[in-house]
This record gives C-alpha cells, sequence and structure tokens, in this order.
C-alpha cells in the first residue's frame, strides 16, 4: 500500500532568521468590543506592507508576550501580519471576539482551499506555513467532512479507559525517570517531557516503545539545522505513518489506528494515515511544553511553587494557571473568512485568513479582571482558557492531555529530589517559532536517585495499553525498515 502524507506537521516550530521588528503605530480602524458581525459597507484594506508585523521573524529573547501587549496597544485587537514575505493575514488578540468566531464555523472556516492567497497563487498549499497547508484530515475540513473525519478520532478515545491510561502513563514517566535518574543532572525537555507524550501516542497506535522513541527523535530531527538531516526526518516521518497504516491492515489490533480503519466513517487508509499524523502532531508538542512550561514555572516562581507544595494550588489548578498564563500555543491555526466581515471596527474581507492569537487573548484585559483567589493570590483559577481551542474543532483529547501533563509534572516531582534550575533563568532559550511558546532545554539538577521497581505484572494487566513486546528483529515491512534505518543513523 503506498499511503504517503505529502506533508507532516510539526506544531509551527520553523528555524530562525531574523529580529523582530518594532510594531507599526495604532490603526485606527480596529477597535475592540463589538461581536462578529456581517459587514455591509465595502471591506477595508489590508493595510500597506510596512504596516504588518512579520510573523515568521524569529521569536525575541525574552519570548512573544510582550510583543502582543505592544501590538494590541498600538492596533488594537486585529493587526494586520504577513506569514511569510508577501503573505498576507489578520491576528485577533481578543479574548471574547475569538471565542466568537471559533464558535462561527459558517464564517470562519478551516479549509484553506478557500483563502484567497492560494485562490489568487501567491501560496502553493502544499509548501506554505504551518497549518495553513491543507490535509485530508479533521483539522482541514468543515461542516458535514469534518463530522466524518472527526467521529473516527473521538469514538477511539472514547474507548479509552482513563484509569488504566493513568497508570500506563505513570509506568512510561517513571521509565523516562529511571534512564537519567542516577545521573543527577538532565535536560527535562530532551530527556523527559518531550519524549513522553510521543511514548504515549505510539502505544495508542500498539506499538513497540523504539517506535515512539524514533518518533519523537524524528520530530527534534524536523528541526535540524542541517537541510539534509531535516528532509531525512521528513520523509521518515512520512514513512511512518504510511507503514503504520500498512502493518494495521495486515494485522489489525486493539488500538487506535485500527479501529480508525474498521469505523464506519470509511476513512481511505492516506485518510487514516493523515489522521494519525494530526493526532501526532497535535499532542506531541503541545504536550510537551505545557509539561515544560510548568516546570520551568515551578522552578522559576516562589509564590506558585509555595501554593503548590502547600496544597493550596492542586495540580489540575497549576496546569490551568500554566495554560493561561504560559500557553504552550501562542496561536491558532488561521480560519478563513467565508464573508465580508466586521471585527469590531475592521471589516474583513471574504477569503482573508485570521489567526487566533491565543496568548494574546489571555492576556486581554478585559479577561484579566478577576479578583485574585483569596488562597493562592491567582486571578486564573477558571478553565475558560483557550489552550485547547473552542468551537467544532476543540481539542477532543483534552482530558488526555490533562492526564498525560499532571502526570509528568508529579512524577518529576515525586522523583527528583531537590529539583533545581542548574542554569541562570536567563539563559533558557525560548523556541523559535511563533505557534509554540515554550524553552528549547530546561537543565535541572537532582540530588541523584535510584531507578524503580519494574512493576507487577498484575499491574501491568491494568494498564490500557500495556507495553508491546519489542521485537527481536523488526520485520520487513516499511515500518520495520524505517526502524533499521533509524538504528543504523543513531550508531
Ligand atoms: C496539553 C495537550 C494538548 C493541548 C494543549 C491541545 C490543544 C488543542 C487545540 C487548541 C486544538 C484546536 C485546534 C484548532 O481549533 O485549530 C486541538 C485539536 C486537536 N487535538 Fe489537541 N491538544 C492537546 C493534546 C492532545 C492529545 C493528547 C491528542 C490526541 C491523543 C490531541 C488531538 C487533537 C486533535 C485530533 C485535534 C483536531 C480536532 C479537530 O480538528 O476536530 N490533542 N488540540
Amino acid at each position: 500500500m503506498t499511503t504517503t502524507p505529502h506533508h507532516v506537521e510539526n506544531g509551527g516550530e520553523r528555524p530562525a532568521s531574523a529580529p523582530v521588528r518594532n510594531p507599526a503605530p495604532h490603526d485606527p480602524t480596529a477597535s475592540r468590543g463589538c461581536p462578529v458581525t456581517a459587514a455591509q459597507d465595502s471591506p477595508a484594506a489590508h493595510g500597506s506592507p510596512a504596516d504588518r508585523i512579520r510573523l515568521y521573524e524569529p521569536t525575541p529573547p525574552e519570548g512573544r508576550t510582550k510583543l502582543w501587549k505592544r501590538l494590541r496597544e498600538r492596533h488594537g485587537p486585529l493587526v494586520p501580519v504577513e506569514l511569510e514575505p508577501g503573505v498576507r493575514a489578520w491576528l485577533l488578540l481578543d479574548y471574547r471576539e475569538t471565542l466568537t468566531l471559533l464558535q462561527q464555523p459558517h464564517l470562519f472556516a478551516r479549509d484553506t482551499r478557500k483563502w484567497r492567497e492560494a485562490v489568487e497563487g501567491r501560496v502553493d498549499l502544499d509548501r506554505t506555513v504551518p497549518m495553513m497547508t491543507w490535509l485530508p484530515n479533521a483539522l482541514y475540513a468543515d461542516g458535514a467532512e469534518h463530522a466524518r473525519l472527526r467521529a473516527p478520532i473521538m469514538d477511539g478515545l472514547t474507548r479509552i479507559d482513563m484509569n488504566g491510561m493513568a497508570r500506563t502513563v505513570r509506568r512510561i514517566a517513571d521509565e523516562l525517570v529511571d534512564s537519567f535518574v542516577t545521573r543527577g543532572s538532565a535536560d527535562l525537555i530532551g530527556d523527559y517531557a518531550g519524549q513522553l507524550p510521543a511514548l504515549v501516542v505510539n502505544r495508542l497506535f500498539g506499538l513497540p516503545d523504539s517506535y515512539g522513541h524514533m518518533l519523537n527523535g524524528l520530530t527534534a530531527l524536523i528541526f535540524h539545522e542541517d537541510a539534509q538531516r531535516t528532509d531525512e526526518a521528513i520523509n521518515g516521518m512520512r514513512q511512518y505513518f504510511a507503514g503504520l497504516v500498512s502493518r494495521k491492515a495486515d494485522a489489525p489490533g486493539d488500538d487506535l489506528v485500527s479501529q480508525m480503519m474498521a469505523h464506519p466513517s470509511k476513512l481511505t487508509p492516506l485518510e487514516v494515515a493523515y489522521e494519525a499524523s494530526l493526532i501526532v502532531s497535535a499532542s506531541h508538542m503541545m504536550t510537551a511544553h505545557l509539561i515544560g512550561n510548568t516546570m520551568r514555572t515551578l522552578l522559576t516562581d516562589d509564590r506558585i511553587r509555595s501554593a503548590h507544595t502547600d496544597a493550596r494550588l492542586s495540580t489540575h489548578d497549576l496546569l490551568d494557571h500554566v495554560m493561561w498564563n504560559d500557553s504552550p500555543l501562542q496561536l491558532l491555526a488561521g480560519r478563513i473568512v467565508l464573508q465580508d466581515v466586521r471585527i469590531g471596527k475592521a471589516r474583513i474581507r471574504k477569503g482573508d485568513a485570521i489567526y487566533l492569537g491565543v496568548e494574546g487573548a489571555h492576556h486581554d484585559p478585559a479577561v484579566r479582571v478577576g479578583r485574585p483567589d483569596p488562597d493562592t493570590g491567582l486571578a486564573s483559577g477558571s478553565r475558560a482558557h483557550l489552550a485547547f481551542g473552542a468551537g467544532p474543532h476543540s481539542c477532543p483529547a483534552r482530558e488526555m492531555g490533562r492526564l498525560v501533563a499532571s502526570t509528568g509534572v508529579t512524577v518529576l516531582q515525586e522523583r527528583l529530589g531537590g529539583l533545581r534550575l542548574a542554569v541562570d533563568p536567563r539563559e533558557l532559550r525560548p523556541l523559535a517559532s511563533p505557534f509554540l511558546h515554550g524553552v528549547r532545554e530546561l537543565p535541572v539538577a537532582f540530588q541523584p536517585g535510584r531507578p524503580s521497581e519494574p512493576p507487577a505484572a498484575q499491574t501491568q494487566q491494568m494498564e490500557q495499553v500495556p507495553p508491546v513486546a519489542e521485537e527481536e528483529q523488526p520485520p520487513e515491512d516499511l515500518l520495520g525498515r524505517l526502524l533499521n534505518w533509524w538504528r543504523g543513523l543513531g550508531s
């Protein structure tokens, strides 16, 4: 079978290039407070090239939070941006209007084939910026087609026993900690937070862990400075998903991919490959950097750490605090405007793309006026943040994401005594991506400890997805050959 996704998404991470320039002066057409309405008069221009903020420029060392604030002050809630040189879009930074927009798919579509830049040939959808390409999976579909593509994912996730899943995640987290606990030092991103979600998802797919380590390694290689390595990694990812579907077609099991293949939505093998690729791209980096940002907060913010250790701030409230203030997601995939509309005072043309600035919306002064929680002093004890999206495309796996992140954070706290940052916080390097918010490495030191005891066979049986035995020799199929190639790279 030849299922070969032609593009692999990576959560929007991309290499750095040049410094961010100062934002342009305030746009008088943009103001806040008005709901989204159909525009009666002619649409406004998109701003001159000099007015547009270049989203493709690298993240400044202090991160982008201050940039969103400056843009809001100068432009109001809607900012003209360029996604790549000459490719125009809008960026919305208003919480209420972002929510309204996400809940109105009849006005704001995900199908990027309707984007004017693509229709008029200024961008090639196969090559454009992350999340503005087009792929045959749920994230890029609207209406009935979206329902058809989302149902197999939803139904597969609903079948998961979350108690058994909690044991599975705990065991994977323990195994990762075992690999560095005797050392007394680790990079919590590379050694742990990056690996945990990839291993969990790979187990949902019913594969031995060696394939999960490869999946994580390929994702990391996609950001390699050497272009040849990047190309190899993208090609490897394509083969992973094609090989996964091919192997499950030959030998179906009790796993998410086999269930999607047998679903009444009648997905084609190619669609299953793209859906599996979506599950990885939607979960991997988000969960990794939710764990990373939470650990960074605990290691650098005394107020939060003491609220958490004194049990005034539960782990889930801590995650919500981080999702409000330090969300791994900065920008949500662009929506395509289906008819001329007014947002605030700005008129947006049919065919325009609007990116949703989640981080900016979370810092919208209109949602920051709540009374601080008397126990914690934090004004963020609510789950109304947009970190899991909203509307028909909202994350179908928020419970799973929370489970992996909360277990990931808890295991580190339980297992690593005297945990502390090994560098000055100012040395932590932000991700270059305009889409993701996190650090590239999180070096820590702790008192060296002992590996955990292997779990009793009985506990293993109670897991949702007990580990699949490692193969002595990978099968001679596409996936097996890919693993052999990967092992060869490491030697
Ligand atoms: C903390 C972890 C996670 C966060 C913050 C997160 C966040 C999100 C967000 C914001 C969206 C909406 C995208 C949009 O509207 O454009 C989304 C969609 C999605 N997420 Fe998650 N996610 C997480 C974990 C996961 C996990 C663990 C899985 C799967 C196992 C998953 C699968 C998906 C899928 C398939 C979609 C697309 C749904 C659709 O388009 O209908 N996510 N996620």
